[in-house]
């Protein structure tokens, strides 16, 4: 098992991504703290982990609050005495809208979530990592995070900051022993693309817009993360490892 005796704590936890990669790391020994804002998922989600054999907890959080966010990272170092993987996923998609459309407050609440949220994450951790002097930190960014595409200003704009925040935490701390990486999803088969799903014309052209022409599983980006998380990435930092079926070439 890769990850056998090490601790994680993901957010976004109840769905898609951060299910899958909650599930494939306790698949792999790891101990997982399941963070989100959607309780009765979240659970259910640690249950499933817990019913397979896994060792899964589950706490409310909400990440665009630092005390909610210090909390839950307090909670697994009281649980488990080390924090070893902090996975910052939680995001939202905002309303699609063009800029001048856009309210100051929907602004605020993408960028506060995919944003700031991860700031939160690597700012509540990192004291415990570096008196471990040793950790690792993912965080989700997009292949949103490199192109531009109409409507979707703040979220381009939050997942396009989150590849150089990567690299300053991975400059700020590698003399410390963490490692801080994301990846880049392109599009993937979970609840947040349901609105493009709707326009059947736009869907069509969304969901094969890439080299291998089909959109991808939740479970495939997990193995991607799974991978950073691992001691295989130990010369690996401030990356960003796309996970696009080749979006990027298009
Ligand atoms: N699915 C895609 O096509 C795709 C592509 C690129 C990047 N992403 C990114 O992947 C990450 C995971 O998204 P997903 O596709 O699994 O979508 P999802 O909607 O299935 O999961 C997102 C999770 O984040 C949680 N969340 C939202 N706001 C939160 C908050 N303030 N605090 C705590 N939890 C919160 C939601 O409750 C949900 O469980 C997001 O950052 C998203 O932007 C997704």
């Amino acid at each position: 098992m890769r990850l056998q005796g090490k601790n994680a704590v993901v957010t976004g936890a109840a769905s898609g991504i951060g299910k899958a990669a909650a599930i494939r790391m306790a698949e792999e020994g790891a101990s997982v703290l399941l963070c989100d804002k959607n309780v009765i998922e979240g659970e259910g989600a640690a249950k499933r982990i817990q019913a397979d054999g896994g060792t899964a907890l589950f706490i409310e959080t909400d990440v665009t609050d630092e005390d909610s966010v210090r909390q839950s990272l307090q909670y697994a170092f009281k649980q488990w005495g080390a924090i070893d993987i902090l996975f910052n996923n939680a995001g939202v998609s905002g309303k699609e809208k063009k800029l001048h459309e856009i309210s100051a407050e929907e602004w605020d609440q993408v960028i506060n979530t995919n944003l700031k949220g991860v700031f939160l994450g690597i700012k509540s951790v990192v004291p415990f990592m570096l008196d471990q002097g040793k950790g690792t930190i993912i965080n989700t960014s997009s292949v949103l995070g490199f192109k531009g595409k109409k409507r979707t200003g703040p979220y381009n704009a939050a997942k396009g900051g989150l590849v150089t925040l990567t690299k300053n935490a991975a400059l700020e701390y590698g003399r410390y022993g963490i490692r801080v990486n994301a990846i880049g999803p392109g599009v993937i088969d979970t609840p947040i693309i349901d609105a493009w799903r709707k326009d059947e014309k736009k869907w069509q052209i969304i969901s094969s817009a890439n080299a291998l022409g089909r959109i991808g599983k939740p479970e495939e980006v997990a193995e991607a993360v799974l991978f950073l998380a691992c001691d295989e990435a130990s010369f690996i930092t401030g990356e960003t490892l796309m996970v696009d079926g080749g979006g990027l070439t298009f």
